[in-house]
């Protein structure tokens, strides 16, 4: 009953009055898309590469013009600027992303299906043709207006995967606002940390959240930031449920407005290095950081790598099971594919719920061509057998992707093989909040060019990868490892840090000067193809949720009875990695068992239940150097079991300490395992 009722309000607010057969857009340029599209001819993928390599103005500036529809066209396709290494695209371009995603389909195909919303209630997805996501879009650009949401200002959005939470970010758009998406699985402080450093005037939410048959309380989170967020004006709030929320003064019923509102809003004119969203994202130190991406060159790379590495043709349906609080959801759920015309899938559920056949369920019923997934949710379901999978036609797959953190060969041969059928191109794609869109991915290449198995392989066109030695020397040939640089600005790459230019330069331009540098290692083969070796800073992956260990210690240093903290990642089966904490306490004290209990609520509230440890050992002490620096390298190797290797303890000030937390992890594996 309830889930009936849940599904026919969703219906209701999805049937908001139907928009007017015509839209208003602004006119098209001597350099809109009419035709350009062929300007650069499917099928010489090598002649595109090298082009894009040897010419990257005269290629992005081809692609643009093909690509996007400009209000005024731009005069320069790209500017080197400080910091060497970065650039600014299509200078002197105006345009209109969501007039790019939603009207120049809408003129075309207003019927076509821009969003499947695969509900987590299973069998009751909603189909969103580009015409209605238009007209929400504007009912919502038009709430946000009349509430004076303006151009330039900050709008957070805090809402599970729907189709109102990609209008929510297309409205933002449509009237020049930046939005700021966070992840609803965020807690209240790591929300308002996020809005308080961005200074949003709003926040759109949900009165709760569904995922796994699970409600979570949305609207309650949201009050609880905001309390101490005065730059908060108005908190609009949708109905994701039929529960009734305590609506405050500053509250606003985000349906009852949208059904008032006027169904038509005038697109702002947006310069290209305009913002487009700023989305938060951990560093190895320090808070998280708002990344910043602008306009045209954002859209453009998301489109492009979107339609090339996933060979995505019209009619095909595209299934990214990305939430839209992770770049990949900006990227590929929605501005890539959306700029594309495309019809995407939109996941609110999870790859086990009802059972862990959900994703090839869904794959069968929706018909889904590409699939794009993480790691983490293959290994899982691999557990659980072929027969999963099996059951269910996944004959319209064409090809399956996989993004976020390394895929080992074991999930990358089951999800080629038992997925895919062995028939499926399988792309490991490689790329950041940073830089926009995929940068390393076995596609786009000559077609039936060889794939090797869990390895990302080929740079994207525009993209020329450098692997550095530790004197800041390029390493030359084959075979051969090295820290991963960007040797050449391509149009997606981050434009700056939100408030912290400084910080911008220092963590991506500062340690090879000249490149933009990924904080990853990489391995590039006999062959010339590269493989991602890991993160060369401490920044973990737990579920492909990307994590600074930093975080975890500031958030446990809360505790009163625990003066220091050490967190490292540890390999985990399912998860890709974890955190392991090691702990010193203030006074030996019986309730070790509840401060380890403290400790994960506080990481838990301060930032999100992934972060939580899955280990927390207690040691006298921490392995420091004579300057007081924590070695963490000494606490990996203990935890990945390679304490044999401990390299060079020189530094420490009692390399005594080593046999003393060596000694302690073998008692806590001994007991834990009886
Ligand atoms: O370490 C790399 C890892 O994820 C980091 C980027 O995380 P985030 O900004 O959250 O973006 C994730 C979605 C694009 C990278 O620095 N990573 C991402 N993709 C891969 C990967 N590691 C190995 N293989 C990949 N395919």
């Amino acid at each position: 009953m309830a889930l009936a009722a849940a599904r026919a309000r969703t219906l209701r607010a999805l049937s908001l009055p139907r928009p007017p057969a015509r839209v208003p857009v602004p006119a098209r340029s001597c350099c809109s898309q009419a035709g350009a599209r062929g300007a650069l001819p499917p099928g010489e993928y090598r002649a595109w590469r090298e082009r894009a390599a040897r010419d990257p103005a005269g290629f992005w500036a081809d692609a643009a013009r093909g690509w996007l529809r400009w209000d005024s066209p731009f005069h320069t396709a790209w500017q080197p600027c400080a910091p060497a290494g970065s650039a600014r695209w299509f200078l002197g371009g105006r345009l209109n992303v969501s007039v790019n995603c939603l009207d120049q389909h809408v003129e075309k195909s207003p019927n076509r299906v821009a969003l499947i919303w695969e509900r987590d209630e299973p069998g009751t997805a909603v189909h969103v043709t580009y015409r209605e996501l238009l007209d929400l879009t504007c009912r919502l650009a038009n709430t946000l207006k009349k509430y004076g949401i303006q151009k330039g200002d900050r709008v957070a959005i805090y809402m599970s995967v729907s189709p109102l939470s990609v209008a929510a970010m297309l409205a933002c758009a449509r009237i020049g606002a930046v939005h700021n998406v966070v992840f609803a699985g965020f807690s209240a402080e790591s929300l308002a940390g996020r809005i308080m450093d961005s200074g949003c005037k709003a926040v759109i939410t949900y009165n709760q959240g569904v995922r796994g048959g699970r409600t979570t309380e949305l609207k309650a989170t949201v009050d609880e930031a905001v309390k101490n967020c005065p730059s908060i004006r108005h908190v609009f709030v949708a109905q994701r449920t039929d529960n009734k929320v305590q609506m405050g003064d500053r509250d606003i019923s985000l349906e009852e407005e949208m059904t008032k509102a006027d169904s038509i809003c005038t697109p702002e004119s947006m310069d290209s290095e305009d913002m487009l969203f700023m989305l938060y994202t951990s560093g190895s130190t320090g808070k998280p950081k708002g990344i910043i991406h602008t306009q045209a060159g954002y859209l453009l790379y998301a489109a492009f790598t979107h339609k090339y590495v996933f060979d995505y043709q019209q009619g095909d349906i595209f299934g990214c099971v990305a939430d839209i609080g992770w770049i990949t959801g900006h990227s590929y759920v929605v501005y890539g594919p959306l700029c594309n015309g495309a019809t995407s899938v939109l996941f609110e559920s999870t790859p086990v719920y009802p059972d862990p056949g959900r994703y090839w369920e869904v794959v069968q019923r929706l018909k889904i061509n590409q699939f794009y997934g993480a790691p983490t949710a293959i290994r899982l379901l691999l557990n659980y057998g072929e027969e999963w999978v099996k059951k269910y036609d996944r004959s319209s797959l064409k090809v399956l992707g996989s993004v976020g953190e390394p895929i080992n060969k074991e999930a990358w041969q089951w999800f080629y093989e038992v997925v895919g059928e062995g028939r499926c191109a399988l792309v490991d794609t490689w790329w950041q909040t940073e830089t926009g869109g995929i940068c390393i991915a076995p596609r786009p290449s000559e077609e039936k060019a060889e794939i090797i198995p869990a390895m990302a392989m080929r740079p994207f066109f525009g993209i020329v990868p450098v692997l550095m030695d530790e004197n800041g020397e390029v390493i030359e040939g084959n075979d051969v490892s090295g820290a991963l640089c960007i040797a050449q600005p391509w149009p997606g790459m981050a434009r700056t840090i939100h408030g912290d230019h400084q910080r911008f330069i220092d963590s991506y331009f500062k340690a090879f000067p000249g490149y933009y540098f990924t904080g990853d290692s990489a391995y590039r083969s006999q062959k010339g193809y590269y493989q991602i070796t890991g993160r060369m800073d401490d920044i973990i992956n737990i579920s492909g949720h990307r994590l600074g260990t930093a975080e975890i210690e500031d958030a446990m240093a809360d505790h009163p009875d625990v003066p220091e903290t050490a967190v490292v990642g540890y390999p985990h089966k399912i998860k890709g990695e974890g955190a392991f904490a090691f702990i010193v306490l203030k006074e030996q004290t019986p309730r070790v068992d509840h401060i380890k209990e403290e400790l994960k609520t506080i990481v838990a509230s301060k930032i999100a239940k992934y972060a939580v440890p899955d280990h927390i050992l207690v040691v006298k002490r921490l392995p420091k150097t004579r300057s007081g620096k924590i070695m963490r390298r000494l606490l990996r190797k203990v935890v990945t079991e390679q304490s044999s290797n401990m390299g060079d303890v020189t530094t420490l000030d009692d390399p005594s300490v080593v046999k003393e937390i060596m000694d302690a992890y073998q008692k806590y594996k001994e007991k834990s395992s009886s």
